[in-house]
């Protein structure tokens, strides 16, 4: 007997087709994201659940009686949608995605950079809706990107790449925070400087870019408090999750110039964005882009398929959570 796996949105067809062919798959053709009580009923009829960023997983989904479900392979690196303390007590492991979305998530948040910095969504705008009047010396001035400083918050695999892009692409000072030391070696290699705070971090870059996990932990970490610490040209880019920053006092500090701007992938009710957000001109605002590429959402698919066919074969579990 096959073990019985679901899928809790469209995945890449390559992947989908494995799932078939290894496992008693139900898969989500028409992509309509799963209730609360959906993913109860999957986590107790199911072997494997396979959900994602937007499926909530928090305690109470957890169904009290046993459930079947022995596995939940997340499609995505981050999982602080999960209540995965609560899995481990139920006895269901949990797996993620680490690695091969590194490139495409620091990729994302560079563009988010130039693109606030260099005013391209503004630009866009502009042309799109016939209103630009031609060159000018003093049209549409943005900040300079290269040669600046990039401050890093949480040096985890895409930090760090987002470090390499910013170092050895655009001639960047980079300095960073991150709770364990980083090994000395790697940071030089990075051009980069481990500072002690967030705050030291804050006050002297230029670009904040956010890489460390959401959930509890880390939640409203870029508060008001801290915006204020940051200079006033300065520009935030989040690609992390959307809980980090305090989102009403980002849009605060925005409105009345206490940064420059901002660039953000994530956002902390996805999909609904704050509309403060959106009737700004210095926000450069992306759905949730940070992975999206063929090749790694379907290197992603292919992550959960390899957790979960080594979970069944009863081999180690490459990215096991809990
Ligand atoms: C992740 O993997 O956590 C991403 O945010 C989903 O694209």
């Amino acid at each position: 007997m096959k073990p019985r796996v679901i899928v809790t949105r469209k995945w890449p067809a390559a992947v989908e087709q494995v799932l078939a062919e290894r496992f008693d798959t139900t898969l989500n053709a028409g992509d309509i994201p799963f209730t609360a009580t959906q993913l109860k009923a999957a986590l107790l009829n199911f072997d494997a659940v396979l959900p994602t960023v937007s499926d909530k997983l928090p305690a109470e989904v957890f169904p009290e009686e046993q459930p079947r479900a022995k596995i939940i392979g997340n499609f995505g690196v981050g999982f602080s949608h999960i209540d995965v303390e609560t899995a481990k007590r139920r006895g269901i492991v949990v797996t993620n995605t680490p690695g091969v979305l590194t490139d495409c998530t620091a990729d994302i948040a560079m563009s988010l950079l130039l693109a606030v910095a260099r005013r391209t969504g503004e630009g866009e705008r502009q042309l799109r809706a016939g209103e630009w009047q031609g060159w000018c010396p003093t049209h549409m001035i943005g900040a300079k990107v290269t040669g600046k400083t990039i401050g890093i918050i949480g040096m985890g695999r895409i930090g760090k790449a987002m470090a390499r892009r910013a170092h050895f692409g655009f001639g960047m000072k980079v300095i960073f925070f991150n709770r364990s030391r980083v090994d000395d070696e790697e940071t030089r290699a990075m051009g980069a400087t481990q500072l002690p705070s967030i705050e030291a971090v804050l006050e002297q870059a230029d670009f904040v870019s956010l890489h460390c996990p959401g959930g509890a932990e880390n939640r409203n970490l870029i508060n008001a408090e801290r915006l204020a610490h940051m200079k006033k040209s300065a520009f935030l880019i989040n690609t992390a999750r959307g809980d980090v920053v305090d989102e009403t006092a980002l849009a605060d500090a925005l409105e009345s110039g206490v940064i420059a701007g901002a660039g953000l992938d994530v956002f902390a009710q996805e999909p609904q964005v704050p509309e403060r957000l959106t009737r700004l001109e210095n926000t450069v605002l992306l759905p949730h882009l940070g992975s999206a590429t063929e090749e790694t959402r379907v290197a992603m698919g292919m992550k959960v398929v390899d957790n979960i066919t080594a979970f069944f074969a009863g081999e180690a579990i490459p990215d096991r959570v809990v």
